[in-house]
């Protein structure tokens, strides 16, 4: 700069216009500052506050008693959990309280019961063709895992003991009464060898005749012979329907001494 023109009072006075306008700058921007800091209106949440509102409503509406409800259908699935768990994964610690499993225990077993009064067919009693043909009609439902000789499914993922030979078949007809009304479960011998089937044995819903029928059947086909079973034996023997799922532990043994074979 010039030093000619250089006025030390200009340079005094213009440092401290300087200095104010600065702090004045800084003033404002604060007091504007603290008013861009309040909350900006949403109109797009104002737009939606009454669509919003209706559908809490709706929802509250909605879920109003669900916790009852859910509670309500849960005791009422365990319940029936418990009335139709296998027993056969019931290990005696295991066994629930209340359940169909510790109530028949507490009656004295889950066992095979043969009423008094159980028919007796003579072991050497005429096997009617009639009878086999609507047995071997029903058993296509059984070969489904038994196979369509009865030679069992093993090979196919376990799926069903064998008929031909078995012991079972040919043994107490009470026992094979009991498993079509209970179904059955857990590991089971047959012709000496143990079968672990993945599926069990579901109980079917047929009627005495289809019952006695194929019964009949599969103790008079592949190479099986024993007496014929009737529909007065099975309706003897309805008092296992609804008990829980046997286990073979439960079955009557096939060579247990006289008067183990009620057939
Ligand atoms: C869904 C497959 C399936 C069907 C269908 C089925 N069973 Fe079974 N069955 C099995 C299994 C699995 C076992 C072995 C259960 C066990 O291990 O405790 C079995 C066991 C048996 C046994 C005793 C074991 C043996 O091999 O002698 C007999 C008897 C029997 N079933 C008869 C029948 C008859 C009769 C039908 C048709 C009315 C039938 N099953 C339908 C799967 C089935």
């Amino acid at each position: 700069m010039d030093p000619a023109h250089d006025n030390p009072l200009k340079r005094f006075s213009n440092f401290w216009l300087a200095l104010v306008l600065f702090t004045a700058f800084g003033l404002a921007s604060l007091v504007l500052g603290i008013g861009f800091n309040r909350p900006v209106e949403n109109s797009f949440d104002k737009i939606n506050e009454k669509r919003r509102a209706k559908i809490k409503r709706e929802s509250d509406k909605a879920h109003a008693g669900a916790p009852e409800a859910a509670q309500g259908s849960f005791s009422k699935v365990g319940a029936q959990f418990l009335e139709t768990a296998p027993v056969a994964v019931e290990k005696p610690e295991f066994v629930l309280p209340g359940s169909a499993t510790q109530k028949a225990k507490a009656a004295g077993g889950l066992g095979v019961v043969v009423p008094e009064g159980f028919p007796v067919v003579a072991a050497d009693a005429a096997v009617e063709q009639a009878v086999m043909e609507k047995g071997k009609l029903t058993y296509i439902v059984c070969s489904a895992c038994h196979g369509p000789e009865g030679e069992g499914m093993y090979h196919i993922n376990k799926t069903g003991p064998p008929l031909a030979g078995s012991e079972w078949v040919t043994g107490p007809v009470a026992n094979l009464i009991a498993i079509q009304f209970r179904g059955m479960n857990g590991t089971i011998e047959v012709k000496g060898k143990k079968y672990t089937p993945v599926a069990p044995m579901a109980p079917l819903p047929l009627d005495n005749e289809s019952i006695a029928s194929v019964l009949t059947y599969i103790r008079n086909s592949f190479g099986n012979k024993a007496s014929p079973v009737t529909p007065e034996q099975v309706e003897a023997m309805r008092g296992e329907l609804g008990k829980p799922m046997l286990s073979p532990a439960d079955l009557i043994p096939p060579g247990a001494g006289p008067g183990s074979k009620p057939n």
